[in-house]
């Protein structure tokens, strides 16, 4: 009996060890090193077409860091593509969570991940036609041999206001072309029955006329 409790005190035991250190590993974002340069084609404000329009990103190491120390431990970098607040407002499930990286909902898209190198890297992307129709930025993540966020870099300020973009995704687009056909057929079949009657009252008058 004795033992049974003792075997149940330890798993509870080990239980909270494992929440404690579980806890204890979410990354948390102002713990990264923002020491990644990030720059992307789209002008402020511009407006691309998901599955058609192409991004293309430059990174490198800020150089006012000495590379050799900062970077010693960056093995990968990985570009995401980022919801800007205006599209994360009322959307639980874009949530910015800055205290534990694993639960961070902003960036969503994948665009490429590349093993690091301090010097100008540049990809060029064309948008997936999964990315919904929002507002976006681009965020580049460094990431160490244990694959554990270690520095980052944006293409935005700390705010998230400069240099957004938007990319419209093909559901939308799909959508007001559907509104814009029905509404066009509509339009057609009214014409054509004010064509028929205007055509039959013509004739019912010349046949009066008669
Ligand atoms: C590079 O890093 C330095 C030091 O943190 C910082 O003052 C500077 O603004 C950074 N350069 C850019 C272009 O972000
Ligand atoms: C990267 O490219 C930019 C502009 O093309 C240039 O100003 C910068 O010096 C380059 N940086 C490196 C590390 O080559």
């Amino acid at each position: 009996m004795a033992a049974r409790g003792l075997v149940i005190l330890g798993a509870v035991v080990l239980c909270s060890l494992v929440a404690v250190f579980h806890g204890a590993e979410g990354i948390m974002f102002s713990d990264l090193q923002k020491t990644l340069l990030v720059s992307a084609s789209p002008r402020p404000g511009q407006v691309l077409e998901a599955g058609a329009d192409k991004i293309t990103v430059t990174w490198s190491l800020n150089q006012t860091y000495q590379s050799g120390s900062t970077d010693s431990s960056y093995k990968t970098v990985e570009l995401k593509l980022c919801y800007a607040p205006i599209s994360q407002k009322d959307r639980p499930w874009r949530k910015t969570v800055n205290d534990n990286l694993a639960k961070d909902k902003t960036c969503q898209h994948g665009i490429v991940s590349q093993p690091y190198t301090p010097s100008n890297s540049t990809f060029s992307w064309t948008i997936s036609r999964d990315v919904p129709t929002a507002t976006y930025f681009i965020r580049a993540y460094a990431y160490n041999s244990q694959s554990k966020e270690v520095a980052y870099g944006q293409t935005t300020d700390a705010g998230k206001t400069t240099d957004l973009f938007e990319i419209r995704g093909i559901s939308g687009r799909h959508v007001s072309l559907d509104v814009a056909s029905a509404v066009f057929s509509a339009f057609s079949v009214v014409s054509l029955f004010g064509f028929f009657y205007l055509e039959k009252r013509k004739a019912k008058r010349a046949t009066q006329e008669k």
